[in-house]
């Protein structure tokens, strides 16, 4: 594509970004130079999880870890506790990781290139792109699921995700400008989010509505086009809840595999039939509540039955946890619904 049209996009975006842009809190005020720190841990926090959820939640931890050198000096299980509830615990842990990196090796301050920032813990394509745009004003192409559909949309892309991404790729390379990059990604999101919404998007307000293949076909809600989705395998469990006076019993979980890292209720294997009493912190008198904790991962659903058991013996694996601080425990979402059921019957 030819210089010409790269404008095109970008003049009219930018145009309507300048009177439009969210008002959020990792972002700098119109021409001051952003925080990296800042940008890196919305960056981080905002895959997979949405701006609502993500608002509060990085204004807690910045004000708790205000920088990188804040962040490197943190215990690793209040990270993991820090950042429960916003699911992918792998992030998490790749946050420590590349703060203390940056402490390390890099002098206290990111990289400002997007291959340099791709040596650090948690930085793939689009983080790196990302960073390097919206906090160093690098030009990336940086392509979220937001700028992934205003892409296959702007040029009426109707190959089937997954392999439509190189093309849309390529296609947001070309429309990429040198100046304003982090805005130009930025303003991308905000109209991905705003106007060129998943359905029934309003064409009519957008800056780009003139210049978009899709908009021309009539039914602009059909880009980027999905492949069916296959079904997700359903599993069964037991989540353990024991309890020694006003306290339970909480493990960690291995550092590999799913919620990893993260403090949780003791549980047995993840099977395709209930495995019942397998894998049991104790061998003490279970019962089984009635009612069951439902929870959808991204590759899979899961029925989870909930044992629960009382016990006047210390145990040498996990923490006895007090249930007046259960809140604090930091447990992902499926062991805090389940807390929740077993706190009442147990
Ligand atoms: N989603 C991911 N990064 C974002 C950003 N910087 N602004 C708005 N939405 C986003």
């Amino acid at each position: 594509m030819d210089a010409k049209h790269r404008i095109d996009i970008a003049t009219p975006l930018l145009a309507w970004y300048d009177r439009h842009r969210r008002d959020l809190p990792w972002r700098a005020a119109a021409g001051d130079t952003p925080d990296a720190y800042r940008v890196w841990l919305s960056e981080v926090m905002l895959q997979q999880t949405t701006v609502a959820t993500v608002r509060p939640r990085f204004t807690e931890w910045t004000r708790r870890w205000p920088t990188f050198a804040d962040l490197a000096a943190a215990e690793e299980a209040d990270v993991m506790a820090a950042w429960a509830g916003l699911g992918y615990y792998a992030r998490a842990r790749n946050l420590l990781a590349a703060a203390r990196a940056i402490a390390a090796d890099h002098g206290g301050r990111l990289p400002d290139t997007e291959a340099a920032l791709r040596t650090l813990p948690g930085f793939g394509d689009y983080t790196a792109a990302a960073v390097a745009a919206i906090a160093f004003g690098r030009r990336a192409v940086v392509v979220d699921a937001n700028v992934e559909r205003v892409v296959a949309r702007l040029f009426a892309i109707d190959m089937p995700l997954p392999a439509a991404r190189r093309p849309i790729r390529a296609a947001a390379d070309t429309i990429t400008p040198e100046a304003r990059a982090g805005d130009f990604a930025q303003a991308m999101m905000d109209l991905g989010s705003a106007i060129c919404t998943p359905r029934r998007p309003r064409c009519l307000l957008c800056p780009l509505g003139d210049r978009c293949a899709a908009q021309a076909t009539g039914t602009p809600d059909g880009f980027p086009v999905k492949k069916p989705r296959a079904a997700r395998p359903h599993r069964h469990g037991t989540i353990f809840w024991l309890q020694r006076d006003d306290a339970v019993l909480l493990m960690r979980r291995p550092d590999k595999g799913l919620l990893g890292g993260m403090r949780a209720l003791p549980t047995g294997p993840w099977a395709d039939v209930p495995p019942l009493l397998t894998g049991a912190p104790a061998a003490v008198d279970w019962r089984f509540l009635d009612e069951q904790v439902a929870h959808g991962f991204t590759h899979f659903t899961i029925d989870l039955r909930i044992a629960v058991a009382r016990t006047h013996v210390a145990s040498n694996d996990g923490e006895w946890w007090p249930l007046a601080r259960l809140d604090d425990a930091g447990l992902p979402t499926v062991f805090a619904k389940a807390a929740v059921v077993a706190r009442r019957r147990a």
